[in-house]
């Protein structure tokens, strides 16, 4: 348990990426260098092998939506893309940090529901950016991790007894001064991933305040969070209203046809989320 001076100086913490190995963080810094080679990247996150054996799973999982099997971290680089390849590691090794914790199973499992709904709305509108729009909803809620650390018995007490009419981002600001959506931007900022994932981690539960250059993603993501939700892969966030689900659908003007697909496709993922998971984390 922090106090409240600790628990804003462990947000700092984090963002400072105090939860990867020094071979890592030596394989991020390359990766900021538009010199560097996938094989030099590769070669750093082998001296690490509990990441470059992550790494491979995940580029392996049916969670991410490639044919045939890669056998190296190079591979896996070339398969999942720099920014995607950060976005996995630090959410893992941030999740392994709280591993165990009541809760953070179904915040896992909501994370990766919201990220691949996201990546199946962003292909039915025909986005240019599809992993990074798959990597904005893996990553929407990241700013609860810390609440997980800082009183992870009071976590789960708000998890069990959600109140309808407070969601939980207001309890958030009420208790520790800073929302989920305020810290996740704050770490992602810090992480220095670009304004396609950050405005979604800082706007989903209010897309319509969100800056105009970003609210496509932004909607897709608040989306995907009320669809998953909706499916029973949510995480106690707010009162579930289906008309946000319209009003989203009618924003991003997606078809009728669309959003049925969307939804049988969930249905198929929804059993494959719950059924693989944990082959991954
Ligand atoms: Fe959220
Ligand atoms: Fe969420």
């Amino acid at each position: 348990m922090y106090s409240r001076d600790e628990f804003f100086l462990l947000i700092e913490d984090l963002s400072l990426l105090p939860a990867i190995s020094p071979s890592c963080r030596s394989a991020f810094d390359k990766m900021e260098d538009p010199e560097a080679s996938l094989i030099g990247i590769g070669h750093l996150i082998e001296e690490d092998p509990g990441l470059a054996s992550r790494l491979i799973k995940v580029a392996n999982s049916p969670f991410y939506p490639y044919s045939g099997k890669v056998g190296s971290v190079r591979e896996a680089l070339v398969r999942l893309g720099l920014e995607t390849t950060r976005g996995v590691i630090l959410t893992t090794s941030l999740f392994d940090r709280i591993r165990g914790e009541a809760g953070v199973y179904a915040l896992w499992q909501h994370s990766l529901a919201v990220s691949m709904i996201s990546r199946n709305i962003a292909g039915h509108l025909r986005m240019p950016y599809p992993d990074e729009v798959a990597l904005a909803g893996l990553l929407h809620d990241i700013g609860k991790i810390p609440y997980f650390m800082h009183d992870a018995s009071e976590m789960h007490r708000s998890i069990s007894d959600v109140d309808p009419g407070r969601p939980d981002y207001k309890r958030e600001k009420e208790a520790f001064g800073m929302d989920h959506m305020e810290i996740g931007e704050h770490l992602t900022i810090s992480w220095r991933f670009p304004s396609i994932v950050c405005a979604p981690i800082r706007w989903h539960h209010n897309p319509a305040k969100s800056p105009e250059a970003d609210r496509t993603v932004v909607r897709i993501v608040a989306l995907g969070d009320l669809i998953a939700s909706a499916y029973g892969l949510g995480h106690p966030e707010f009162p579930f209203v289906d008309g946000d689900i319209l009003q989203l659908t009618e924003e991003l003007n997606l078809l009728g046809a669309e959003v049925t697909s969307l939804l049988t496709d969930f249905l198929y993922d929804r059993d494959l989320i719950v059924q693989r998971s944990h082959d991954v984390f």
